[in-house]
């Protein structure tokens, strides 16, 4: 899976000159007070936030993890879990700076004004400015002088999920009526955040006007390509959309246009250089005035009812201004909704292409793995209770030599979903015309995929990929997030992939149901069994499970699998239900000292370390009082040893992970600090991050106060070495 944009990583531990941690807390036993005002420590104790000298002492003793095969080890100790009541700020370990590098409504393209802080932007300027509720990113290096990548500039394609109306307005979503105006800045603030980052003199800063700065958003001409492009189901009303609102022209879109990329959720990028931004819950941004159809009769009603169109949508307001997203008055526009998106991070005048041959479903993040063969496949999870694992793999090789070959690479090729067996055993079920679903017949004779020849059979199954896995007997999951690869370094040589379970609680119940095989099931209201990849009844606090292909090719068509953590709180004897104790695999170090639930960010960074980021109830409350807040994981993946690396502020989940090809640079995503406040007090909650910092990274650039932000944080160690180490 290594990207020519990428080292090769034959790394040792870093040999630190700084002084050892027993070192620094004599300087504290010496003199508390010199070491808070900016002795030797200082700056160490600054960054280790909330960290007491207690949770110093205990957690000192922790030995380093050691390398193992394919893995580099854990150099850090453990930050204490983040309790109620939660600091409104970030923690990293003893050893690292964390520091405010991009937050919401941060100019990143030429003419972009800065962050107001009571949200008074227009649309316009939204436009120009850093997105909303940042989740999955991408760090692109530029190529230095010598022809080598540079970790001191690049490109950050970073994407915005989704917006909180009480946040994004002044006034919240009510006040003063709902007008065209609030719809079209909402737009605005969500899709694609593309900035220079640089680094100079130290600090990290994003460079004001650079011509690489590109926002997408809900609005952004797109291309679609692959098997469902020009489909009849991918045609829509066309509008000519404005500031002052959208207006049909008459006339239809020829299936293979779209405007705008929503619920962006995590991510993935090629060994060829191009950002991938998953749509994942493109239904909520959709609703309508009338009564939509989500009967079992029609295709249209179908479809509504599978990927869980509603009237009410997830209470945004579009549809009320923007027709465009009234599902009865345009009712094929939600299937140009639920792709990949492929963006050229360099070239900001390039065209995003919406690669239809990956499947629609709530995509979550994207994966790829490079086998020994050239041969690459891509791995992704769909993100609702009980659906499922896929796979594409494509029909050519990877040709690393000649990058322009790869152009089209993802529109040709296969999606496969996942079996998961009780042997520890799978199948990948190819998604096709000739697979024969539980009734007994070709895909192509099932009326949901009904079609004038094989390539519309194709065209039907993509756009209606959660049917056709239904079909062909799928393994529910318990909300598959992001799926991540272990590098093949340092003699580890499988195909192995991991995904994040976060939670389910619709699984195991008296009367169990299933997602029906004829794809009539309503999104998320089947109530499976446990199975053996799903072990618990209302799983609260997710697992992780990982498979190795067989033959350590991405072509094969049956894997290995177990479970690598089945999370929980080791420190209570609650159980709600029999099968919800803590029975993890977790090898926390010190015992317990790392407790994590929830997980969803999953990533290996070049090196070998897997980082696992988490999304449960930011208060630290109920199920979550000794686990804490959302925080950031490192992991070994032999042996499961874990440490706490981060935490967050209140009502925060951690998502996005990347770093500089050096590993020196870590960003890492805090999405929406104090999540539910209210227009009326938007700081009810929290003030994060000028709650922690008065200036960005860059040292100058103050963080106005106001409300909340949603920001991206960066993290370096104090000793110049390689997160992690
Ligand atoms: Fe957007 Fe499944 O997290
Ligand atoms: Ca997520
Ligand atoms: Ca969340
Ligand atoms: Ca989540």
């Amino acid at each position: 899976m290594k990207g020519k944009s990428h080292p090769t990583n034959d790394v040792t531990l870093s040999t630190s000159t700084s002084p050892s941690i027993l070192d620094v807390i004599d300087q504290v036993n010496a003199s508390r007070r010199r070491f808070v005002q900016g002795g030797v420590g200082g700056v160490a104790l600054a960054s280790a936030g909330g960290l007491t000298l207690g949770g110093l002492i205990s957690t000192v003793h922790a030995a380093p993890v050691p390398p193992g095969p394919g893995f580099p080890g854990i150099g850090f100790e453990s930050v204490p879990a983040m309790r109620a009541p939660v600091a409104d700020r970030v923690t990293v370990p003893l050893g690292y700076t964390v520091q405010a590098f991009v937050a919401w409504g941060d100019p990143i393209a030429p003419g972009g004004t800065a962050f107001a802080g009571d949200a008074s932007e227009t649309a316009a300027q939204q436009m120009l400015q850093f997105g909303a509720h940042n989740d999955g990113m991408h760090f692109f290096p530029f190529a230095s002088r010598d022809g080598s990548v540079d970790s001191n500039r690049g490109v950050l394609c970073v994407n915005n999920e989704y917006t909180h109306e009480e946040i994004l307005f002044p006034d919240g979503q009510v006040g003063n009526g709902y007008t065209i105006a609030k719809t079209r800045k909402s737009q605005a603030a969500h899709g694609v955040s593309v900035l220079e980052a640089r680094k100079i003199r130290g600090n990290w800063s994003v460079v004001k006007g650079s011509r690489y700065g590109r926002r997408l958003t809900a609005n952004t001409f797109m291309t679609v390509s692959g098997p469902a492009a020009g489909h009849a189901l991918m045609k829509t009303v066309e509008y000519t959309i404005a500031d002052t609102g959208s207006t049909p022209t008459g006339n239809s879109s020829d299936g293979r246009v779209a405007y705008g990329t929503i619920n962006n959720c995590a991510n993935g990028y090629t060994p060829w250089g191009t950002y991938l931004t998953c749509e994942e819950n493109f239904n909520g941004n959709f609703g309508s005035k009338s009564v939509v159809d989500t009967g079992t009769s029609t295709e249209i009603g179908k479809l509504n009812r599978r990927y869980g169109i509603s009237a009410a949508g997830f209470g945004y307001r579009w549809h009320e201004t923007d027709p465009r997203f009234d599902v009865v008055t345009n009712p094929n526009e939600p299937h140009l909704f639920g792709w990949v998106v492929e963006v050229d991070p360099f070239n900001p005048g390039s065209t995003p292409v919406k690669r239809t041959a990956l499947g629609r479903f709530k995509h979550e993040s994207v994966q790829y793995v490079v086998d020994t063969a050239s041969r690459i496949a891509f791995y992704m999870g769909d993100d609702e209770r009980n659906e499922y694992i896929y796979k594409f793999v494509a029909a050519r090789k990877f040709n690393a030599a000649r990058p322009a070959l790869n152009r089209n690479l993802l529109d040709t090729g296969t999606l496969y979903v996942a079996r998961f067996n009780a042997d520890l055993t799978g199948q990948w079920i190819a998604l096709t015309p000739d697979t024969i679903g539980l009734d007994g017949v070709a895909l192509r004779a099932n009326p949901n995929f009904a079609g004038a020849d094989d390539a519309e059979v194709q065209a039907k199954i993509l756009i209606k990929t959660r049917m056709a896995a239904d079909a062909v007997g799928a393994t529910m999951m318990d909300r598959p997030e992001w799926t991540g690869a272990r590098p093949r370094i340092n003699g580890f040589d499988e195909v192995e992939v991991y995904c994040t379970l976060t939670n389910n609680n619709r699984r195991g119940t008296t009367t169990p149901s299933s997602n029906a095989a004829d794809g009539s099931t309503a999104a998320g209201s089947a109530r499976p069994p446990v199975d053996a990849a799903n072990p618990r009844e209302d799983n609260v606090y997710g697992h992780i499970i990982r498979w190795r292909e067989t033959g350590k090719t991405v072509t094969a068509s049956s894997f290995t699998w177990d479970l690598f953590v089945q999370n929980g709180d080791s420190a209570t004897t609650k159980v709600a239900k029999p099968t919800n104790d803590y029975k993890g695999n977790i090898v926390a170090d010190p015992a317990g000292s790392a407790d994590f639930g929830a997980p969803d960010g999953l990533w290996f960074d070049d090196f070998g370390r897997l980082w696992v980021q988490t999304d449960q109830a930011g208060n630290a409350t109920g199920d979550w009082v000794n686990i804490g807040a959302n925080c950031m994981v490192c992991a070994d993946p032999n042996t499961g040893t874990t440490r706490r690396f981060l935490t967050a502020p209140p009502n925060a989940e951690v998502t996005g992970v990347t770093m500089t090809p050096d590993g020196k640079t870590m960003f890492v995503g805090l999405q929406h600090p104090g999540e539910d406040s209210t227009a009326a007090n938007p700081t009810a909650f929290s003030n994060w991050p000028q709650s922690q910092w008065a200036v960005k990274a860059d040292g100058v650039t103050p963080l106005p106060a106001g409300r909340p932000r949603s920001s991206v944080v960066v993290i370096t160690k104090d000793d110049g070495g390689i997160i992690g180490s």
